[in-house]
């Protein structure tokens, strides 16, 4: 394949201090796989000079730009997540929208466009990833790329009844087609988009073979994301003899734990999970004082006021909790705002009875697949998955649950810690042989054998019909106030 274009708002390049997140695995294993080019955010603001510099390790370049601060504010704490994320992830009653935040977030996607433009050639493929640059295809088409570029969304994407509440969505949503590939975690990610395409861009085509935009054809797909499932294995069987797991487990004192990883963000369900655990150990006083419970959760995106509120009630919860059932021996809930290494993590889910990943709504939730991927077949823990994660797609044999149904996830709970052996056995090797199937190398072979593979109608560069929508309509003026402000 021709050099690969790999870009991410966050890019985990070696010494750059920078941290990628959920997509910090699967975007490496799509570039060891086809070396080129990861460019991203370097991690630095500035309103001077916008340098962008390059590090060579491992036959990849990271490519890393400098951002403007004031753009890169309403870029990424504005429009990407005060919008962008609660609405993709069905929360339209969170998003607060503000012309100003779209104006920083147009100006960031153009900044990008403006970078790539000087190192793409012409046979490059390029890969854009998440929610953050929904406008990069379009701006790389109007400075003249006719490369394969296709795009990758890492959250869900909600049905047309819900999208359609995005302000200036006709201009923000419709903009995916000037990629050749959109891909999603799930079908019914693929299927709500192509809704989209269908009844607010009225191109013609179908789900299958793609839409036809006049330029391209703009094909649509589900590539759910995996992990490295026996790496990860063989990481976690090293990883539970560490120092640091045989320090957790002998300050448990023999007693069960269960565990959960998360950023702090609404969408995991941290707050209904505890909850739903604060609700076990009423119904079920037998745990008191045999289960702990221990929640690992980064904090992120803390400027952002409802992410301060939920710090908040979570922190108070958990209080709570530990109040009115700890004893002077047995905290039940050690909630962790410190990130964890990969590592550490991989242990620390082996040693855990059971894992809760409950989020309200998720593209695909990796700790879900890497709790199962860290089990000990001979005496495997529990998977208690939301079935509103990506992940309960494949993940069917884990106890799945509806992270709103308080009593059913303190079923569940118990469920887990008192299931059979050859229950856990039964369901950990099915679970297995799925996420062995989907690792992590399949979603990137997947996904470029789809884009270098998709039929192109090889026109020049130019504008797509514009979305049905009638907020489409008033759009050039609109756009030309932005620039101005
Ligand atoms: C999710 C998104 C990623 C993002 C990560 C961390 O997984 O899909 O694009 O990088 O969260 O969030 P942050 O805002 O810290 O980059």
């Amino acid at each position: 394949m021709a050099r690969l274009v790999v870009v991410s708002n966050r890019v985990s390049a070696p010494k750059s201090g920078a941290r990628a997140g959920g997509l910090e695995v699967a975007v490496m294993a799509a570039l060891k796989r086809n070396p080129g080019i990861w460019f991203g955010w370097s991690g630095r603001l500035s309103n001077k000079i916008l340098a962008t510099r390059t590090i060579e390790s491992d036959a990849v370049s990271y490519v890393l730009t400098d951002l403007p601060k004031a753009a890169y504010d309403e870029f990424y704490y504005g429009f990407a997540n005060r919008v962008l994320w609660p609405i993709l992830h069905y929360r339209l009653d969170l998003a607060e929208f503000s012309r100003q935040d779209l104006s920083g977030y147009t100006q960031i996607n153009e900044h990008f466009a403006d970078e790539l433009s000087e190192l793409l050639k012409p046979d490059d493929v390029v890969w854009v990833h998440d929610y953050h640059f929904l406008l990069l295809a379009k701006a790389l088409r109007e400075r003249g790329h006719r490369n394969r570029i296709g795009f990758f969304l890492h959250t869900p994407f909600p049905p047309v009844e819900i999208i359609t509440g995005l302000p200036h969505h006709g201009r923000i949503i419709s903009a995916l087609c000037h990629y050749d590939l959109c891909g999603f975690q799930t079908e019914t990610d693929a299927a709500n988009f192509a809704r989209y395409v269908e009844s607010e861009c009225r191109l013609p085509g179908d789900r299958r073979k793609g839409y036809d935009t006049g330029e391209r054809i703009v094909r649509i797909g589900d590539f759910p994301v995996g992990v490295e499932t026996d790496n990860f294995n063989k990481l976690a069987r090293r990883a539970i003899k560490s120092s640091f797991v045989g320090g957790v487990l002998s300050s448990l004192s023999g007693r069960a734990m269960i565990i959960g990883v998360d950023r702090l963000d609404y969408s995991k369900g941290i707050e209904n999970r505890l909850a739903a655990f604060e609700r076990f150990l009423d119904t079920y006083p037998e745990w008191r004082d045999n289960v702990t419970y221990l929640q690992i959760t980064p904090k992120s995106r803390s400027e952002i006021p409802e992410y301060m509120q939920m710090e908040r009630n979570v922190s108070s919860t958990v209080g709570r909790v530990n109040g009115q059932y700890g004893e002077a021996s047995w905290t039940p809930i050690r909630y962790v705002n410190r990130a964890h290494t990969r590592t550490a993590l991989a242990g620390l889910y082996r040693a855990a009875r059971a894992a809760l990943v409950t989020p309200l709504r998720d593209g695909m939730n990796l700790v879900a697949k890497e709790y199962v991927a860290a089990q000990d077949a001979d005496d495997p823990g529990v998977l208690i998955l939301s079935r509103f994660a990506g992940a309960a797609v494949e993940c069917k044999p884990a106890l799945l649950v509806n992270p709103y149904d308080t009593e059913a996830v303190a079923a569940a709970i118990h469920r887990a810690l008192t299931m059979s052996i050859e229950e856990r056995r039964a369901r950990h090797r099915a679970l297995y042989s799925i996420i062995a199937k989907n690792d992590i190398n399949e979603w990137p072979a997947r996904f470029l054998s789809a884009l270098t593979g998709a039929p192109t109608l090889g026109s020049p560069a130019g504008p797509i019909p514009a979305a049905a929508s009638s907020e489409v309509v008033a759009l050039p003026e609109r756009r030309a106030a932005y620039r101005a402000s």
